[in-house]
């Protein structure tokens, strides 16, 4: 069954921010930890359903997010946002849990040669590992998602079977209780039919767990990409303030979809995502200023649909001319 993705009819759909974890942790420059208490808070005040704020990761690797536990302690909890944070191993998990984060992401690829790249561990370290992270997570009553990357395609491997994807998930789901799985297209491989047929095939399989695509829009089928989840049943979708991000090892990455553009375009389209458009946009024109350059982000440059321009300053005179020729 194909929902009719044309016709949003108020259909919930909900927004997930990423762009505090996979955007800055990207960046040349290191973001004062002041601005991002300030950023997640407006990311929160826009009514985004989930935000991602940080990683509780080896500080070596990420510097950029060396200030999680800060982070974490100052924001303003606003009720019915969850507020997650990525963790690698035990080690981020127990950091997490101490800094209060309502649900535990943790990551592993699905290809060979992106996670020994991302993670330096073999497929069945990284399971290992994500086992005990799990573990640490139940006993402290969190739950947890698990994301795994280039579902849709691995830089260095090419395409990646379905069955590959699936049973990796549902390893998480039986063997790890999983409460919800991110099907991650890291460096920007999938495209609309295979999206479709992946969340069809997923939503099949796993009718009871927590279903979230992540896409990057690296060859700019970004939008595309989420209408097709749409169309076979997703209702999450991860997308990045200002359309920052990418994964440090994979090359010539770009950006996650950029939540403004997405939220625009489906508040046109009919869903609810509960996104205000406005503050999501203020928010995204601070960016700049905070990270050093100028961010992908389409809508920041452009404004939305109806956001309309004066006329020329000679438009009268133009007029004038024009019904003066007759
Ligand atoms: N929090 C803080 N420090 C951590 C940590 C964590 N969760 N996990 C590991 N470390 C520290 C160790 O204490 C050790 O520090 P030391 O050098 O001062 O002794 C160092 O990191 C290396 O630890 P080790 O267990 O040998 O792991 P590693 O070098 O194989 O690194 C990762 C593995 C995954 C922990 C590390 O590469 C990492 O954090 N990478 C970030 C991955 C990421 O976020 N990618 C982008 C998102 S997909
Ligand atoms: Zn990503």
């Amino acid at each position: 069954m194909t929902n009719d993705v044309w016709n949003g009819g108020g259909r919930r759909l909900h927004l997930q921010e990423v762009g505090t974890r996979d955007g800055l942790q990207v960046e040349a420059q290191f973001v004062p930890t002041e601005d991002k208490i300030a950023l997640v808070n407006a990311l929160a005040d826009a009514g985004l359903a989930k935000i991602e704020v940080t990683s509780f990761v080896s500080p070596k690797a990420i510097p950029q997010l060396r200030d999680a536990e800060i982070v974490l302690r100052e924001i303003h909890r606003r009720p019915g946002v969850v507020y997650s944070a990525l963790v690698p191993n035990a080690r981020g998990a127990e950091r997490a849990v101490e800094s209060k984060a309502d649900e535990l992401n943790l990551v592993m690829s699905a290809t060979a040669s992106h996670n020994l790249t991302n993670l330096r561990m073999t497929q069945a370290q990284s399971f290992a590992a994500l086992k005990d992270t799990a573990a640490v997570a139940r006993e402290a009553g969190v739950p947890i998602n698990v994301s795994l990357s280039c579902c849709f395609g691995c830089p260095m491997e090419g395409d990646v079977a379905e069955d590959v994807v699936l049973d990796w998930c549902a390893r998480y789901v039986q063997e790890m209780g999983s409460d919800g799985i991110s099907l991650c297209d890291t460096t920007g491989m999938a495209y609309p039919t295979q999206v479709e047929r992946l969340t069809r095939a997923f939503r099949r399989r796993f009718p009871h767990t927590q279903l979230t695509l992540h896409f990057h829009n690296t060859r700019g089928m970004g939008l595309a990409n989420v209408l097709a989840g749409i169309a076979a049943g997703a209702d999450r979708f991860d997308a990045s303030v200002g359309g920052i991000g990418g994964c440090p090892y994979a090359p010539g990455a770009t950006g996650n979809v950029c939540t403004e553009e997405i939220a625009h375009a489906l508040a046109l389209m009919g869903y609810d995502t509960g996104v205000d458009l406005e503050r999501l946009l203020a928010a995204g024109r601070r960016l700049p200023g905070l990270i050093g350059h100028d961010i992908p982000s389409q809508l920041v440059k452009a404004g939305r649909r109806l956001d309309l321009h004066p006329r020329p300053a000679d438009f009268e005179a133009i007029k004038a001319r024009a019904e003066a020729r007759g």
